[in-house]
């Protein structure tokens, strides 16, 4: 992590990560830290604990409104959840990730889509899945001034093209492939690539051609970096995670067992108790009730 520190009025904060920094992270061999976030208190938690890059995944299609895959989340949506994540974090960088639908038609769609997350929402940088026609997109893009995050192996939102959430990379052929794709991602002029789903022999070959940094999910110890989604990681997803999820804490129990206590306490009158009332003066009381009768 960056050590350089801004004044904001009197309280000394960390500076942004700068991409260069990030770049630094690789060569000295410190592994990058990055979570999911779509709220502010999700934001300020992942700044507090150390992450040094907070990604707006498109998995907020999932985890936040409840939909069966990424491919529903539309751009106003993912802005509005940016921009509380921005506002909420001063040293992570924000990565907003591009929704299906806002990048594929046209070079000048990604670009104006891209500068709504950067203008709009307050995300340092945007993140897109794919390579081949993708390309095209990602010099557009960062053309214009915008640094780009790849994201490669299993990309969600081609899922039912690539026949369902599997692993990818899994024959010699394809697996050159993806190294081929992740090195025409970076001379395309990502600033760091995504691999998500790929065995760890060609995620590890992957980081070792690249200059750019690699952020793995599901890929192994290999990357450069680890990113996990905040809901799988905390256990607050309901149902089946996928293999390469850790979960660090089962915040559903403790956020049920509370809500439960809560419930109870309603129904019995145990809350609120005396200190959560607020009192008023005995005259204007008196003076109250006397008008009421
Ligand atoms: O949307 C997301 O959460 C992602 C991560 C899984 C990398 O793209």
């Amino acid at each position: 992590m960056s050590t350089s520190h801004t004044n904001v009025g009197d309280a000394q904060v960390p500076a942004k990560l700068t991409l260069t920094e990030l770049a630094d992270l690789k060569r000295r061999g410190t592994k990058i830290a990055m979570v999911t976030a779509y709220d502010a208190a999700g934001g300020r938690l992942a700044e507090a604990a150390g992450i040094d890059v907070v990604l707006v995944g498109d998995s907020a299609a999932m985890v936040v409104l409840g939909h069966e895959a990424t491919v529903p989340v539309t751009m106003d949506e993912m802005l509005l959840l940016t921009r509380a994540v921005a506002r909420s974090v001063r040293h992570p960088l924000v990565v907003g990730d591009m929704p299906f639908g806002s990048f594929q038609v046209s070079d000048s769609d990604a670009v104006r889509n891209a500068i709504r997350f950067i203008k709009e929402a307050g995300a340092d940088t945007v993140k897109l899945e794919g390579a081949g026609r993708m390309l095209a997109r990602v010099r557009a893009i960062v053309e214009s001034g915008i640094p780009v995050m790849g994201h490669l192996g299993l990309t969600p939102q081609s899922a039912t093209a690539l026949g369902g959430y599997k692993a990818q990379g899994r024959t010699a052929a394809k697996a050159r492939r993806l190294l081929a794709d992740a090195l025409a991602l970076q001379e395309a002029g990502c600033y760091s690539l995504v691999l998500e789903a790929v065995p760890t022999p060609v995620a590890a070959a992957v980081t070792a051609a690249l200059e750019i940094p690699t952020i793995g999910i599901g890929a192994g110890p290999h990357c450069d970096g680890q990113v996990l989604v905040y809901h799988d990681l905390l256990g607050l997803t309901a149902g089946h995670t996928a293999r390469f999820v850790k979960r660090y804490a089962d915040l559903a129990t403790i956020i049920r067992e509370a809500l439960t206590a809560y419930v109870a306490d309603v129904r019995s009158g145990a809350y609120p108790e005396e200190r959560h009332t607020y009192a008023m003066p005995a005259d204007e009381l008196a003076a109250f009730e006397a008008t009421a009768d």
